[in-house]
């Protein structure tokens, strides 16, 4: 593992081995052993997009590891301005040790990736949020003890979210049904991808509840992401019914868990009663962000 740009570009012992990683990781820091494995290492952050989880998870993080991150936002910089990616990696690459970028389009990332002799981490695109599925990941893992043969559905937007749910469940063996409305769906390239898996089962379709149907875990996120607040209102409009509520979490496996990226909006995607009463696991996954994100950066920068 070179970069870390979206799920589909790792395999399955390659998300296996980071999750393992972050277990041992988050180990040592609850009992207060030092692991400054990255002593004297610098993280570049750019943030074209706003964050809470992902800047302080990644900031915490590398400082943990002995390392430093260091914060671009995307309008301070001259990214802002215009100057090329390409540009930007080749400058970076000269300064600092690895690459973290949340940013628009999934091209820009690949293509800093391109030009970077260092390894860039992607903390979010349109298309794909790799730091927080292998999160998501690991908390169910935490929680239920294993992944293969578990179901996962997704309710909602076919979003970044979903597209990195998509592979990531399938690529640890765990059946992944999906619900959106027609117009949502996942990116093609997932479906694609999705098509051409053996060993676990992919469902996508328009009714929630068959999408929720004796599932172990039940994710949710925003109906408008990042970008696309102008289209908050039509989007209400058209995600009426997509809702994780009680009688969606009726049909589930006993025991179902909630997850959410977060931020959350409560009484839209999401019930504030369904929310409070699965915000141990959904806390517990937004914490996991700081655990899977160092086992990243020590496997790429190390
Ligand atoms: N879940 C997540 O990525 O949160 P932030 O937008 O706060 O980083
Ligand atoms: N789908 C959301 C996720 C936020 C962490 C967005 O892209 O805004």
């Amino acid at each position: 593992m070179k970069h870390f740009l979206k799920l589909i570009d790792l395999s399955s012992n390659e998300i296996l081995n980071i999750l393992d990683t972050a277990a041992e990781l988050k180990k040592k820091q609850k009992e207060g052993i030092a692991h400054p494995y990255l002593q004297g290492k610098t993280l570049a952050m750019i943030f074209v997009k706003n964050s809470t989880r992902t800047r302080v998870s990644f900031e915490t993080g590398i400082y943990q590891l002995g390392g430093h991150g260091l914060f671009l936002s995307g309008k301070e910089s001259q990214i802002g301005r215009g100057e090329p990616i390409e540009d930007t990696a080749r400058v970076l690459s000269r300064y600092c040790d690895g690459i973290m970028i949340r940013t628009f389009a999934q091209q820009e990332v690949e293509t800093l990736a391109k030009y970077a002799t260092i390894p860039v981490i992607n903390g979010l695109t349109d298309f794909a949020h790799p730091c927080q599925v292998l999160a998501d990941l690991l908390t169910i893992r935490e929680y239920k003890g294993t992944l293969r043969g578990l179901k996962i559905c997704y309710i909602g937007d076919g979003n970044n979210m979903a597209n990195s749910i998509i592979v990531g469940g399938l690529k640890c063996g765990m059946d992944v049904a999906v619900a959106t409305p027609a117009a949502y769906a996942p990116h093609q390239d997932i479906l694609d991808f999705a098509a051409t898996v053996t060993d676990a089962a992919f469902t996508l379709t328009t009714d929630p509840m068959i999408a929720a149907q004796k599932a172990d875990v039940i994710f949710t996120d925003v109906w408008a992401s990042m970008g696309q607040e102008q289209e908050a209102a039509k989007r209400k409009l058209d995600f009426t019914g997509f809702q994780v509520n009680d009688t969606l979490l009726s049909v589930a496996n006993k025991g179902a868990m909630v997850q959410h990226c977060l931020p959350a909006h409560r009484g839209e995607e999401i019930t504030a009663e369904v929310f409070e009463s699965h915000a141990d696991e959904i806390f517990d996954e937004a914490e996991n962000r700081l655990h899977v994100q160092k086992a990243i950066m020590y496997l790429l920068m190390k």
